[in-house]
């Protein structure tokens, strides 16, 4: 049989398809997500969240050691406070319980990077992201205290900031305060493509920033559009951001690859607590080889045009990278 081109050729053996791999990944391009509790020595199982815990700032640092065995050396903080109101003071207070973990993680680890995510929801009474005027979230009002909490992360020592509020402006309003502030110097990675996704609902368990009423639709994308996502980037682009990123991923691996292809900037992906929680729940009941399908999964995301991925998989896929069962 005449058959020049055979595509099996580049797949007879291990070291042979390792070579031609397209996409190749590694453990620097990973960020975990990490859940700060208000309180003392705190390490509690998240029961949405098989295999993590919430930790009180002076237990962080076991968190962080455990992050740098794994090969893991960057965060995205959230704080679930212990007192919320309706204005979600407790976010830039500056002994709040991110602020504390910072200073913790920082006095011990100062080259470990520390990203925190800015938004209200943990820290209203009502579970909004923002201040609210007759139900419906106040955008303007809202970029003030947006502002005010990102640079209170940033004076207690984070190294970057990660606003995932979805209101107009607000990476130029935090960009404004930071560099008044002589902090013109630290990034922002924005949540640019945000959708109103039903894979948030582990995380909301987790957080304890599930809204009371209503739902986040008034801010968070409708999942039906994709031009969208390229106006939400291009704004973000024009109003400073550093870094921009898609959320959720695995269902919107269509819009990972139009962002990451339109605009010059990293692209992030965050593969969020719906997604890590359906593959450990597959996985737990034995329905799926829950490695294979981890490394399968981030691959995509990878594949998709991703440079950065936020997941709870972090340290397992670190190890899987270094194996080389990724990547
Ligand atoms: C805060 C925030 C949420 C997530 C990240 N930042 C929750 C939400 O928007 O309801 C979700 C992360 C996840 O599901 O893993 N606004």
């Amino acid at each position: 049989m005449e058959m020049t081109i055979r595509p099996r050729r580049l797949r007879t053996c291990d070291s042979l398809r390792r070579m031609v791999r397209e996409t190749r990944v590694s453990p620097e391009s990973l960020i975990y997500p990490l859940f700060l509790i208000e309180g003392e020595n705190i390490k509690e199982p998240i029961p949405s969240l098989d295999g993590q815990w919430r930790y009180s700032p002076d237990r962080v640092c076991e968190e962080i050691e455990a992050c740098l065995k794994a090969g893991v050396s960057r965060v995205l903080l959230f704080g679930i406070p212990a007192h919320k109101d309706a204005c979600g003071s407790s976010a830039w207070d500056p002994n709040g319980v991110v602020q504390q973990g910072i200073r913790a993680i920082k006095a011990k680890y100062p080259d470990f990077y520390v990203i925190t995510d800015v938004c209200m929801c943990e820290y209203t009474d009502h579970g909004h992201c923002g201040i609210l005027h007759d139900h419906a979230v106040d955008n303007d009002k809202t970029l003030e205290v947006l502002a005010k909490t990102a640079l209170s992360h940033v004076q207690a020592g984070a190294d970057m900031v990660a606003p995932s509020d979805m209101m107009d402006g607000r990476v130029a309003a935090i960009r404004e305060i930071l560099d008044e502030n002589g902090f013109e110097t630290v990034p922002i990675m924005s949540y640019s493509a945000k959708y109103a996704s039903a894979f948030y609902g582990p995380f909301r368990d987790a957080a304890g920033s599930a809204p009371a009423f209503g739902d986040r639709k008034g801010y968070q994308m409708d999942p039906h559009n994709r031009k969208e996502a390229m106006k939400e980037c291009a704004l973000d682009v024009e109003e400073g951001a550093d870094i921009l990123m898609v959320k959720p991923a695995l269902s919107y691996l269509d819009i990972i690859r139009e962002c990451s292809d339109a605009f010059d900037l990293p692209m992030a992906a965050y593969s969020v607590s719906g997604e890590y929680a359906m593959i450990k729940a597959a996985g737990a009941a034995g329905l799926i080889d829950e490695y294979r399908v981890m490394c399968e999964s981030a691959l995509s995301i990878y594949r998709a045009g991703a440079d950065i991925l936020i997941t709870y998989f972090a340290k397992e896929l670190a190890q899987a990278m270094r194996k080389g069962d990724l990547g």
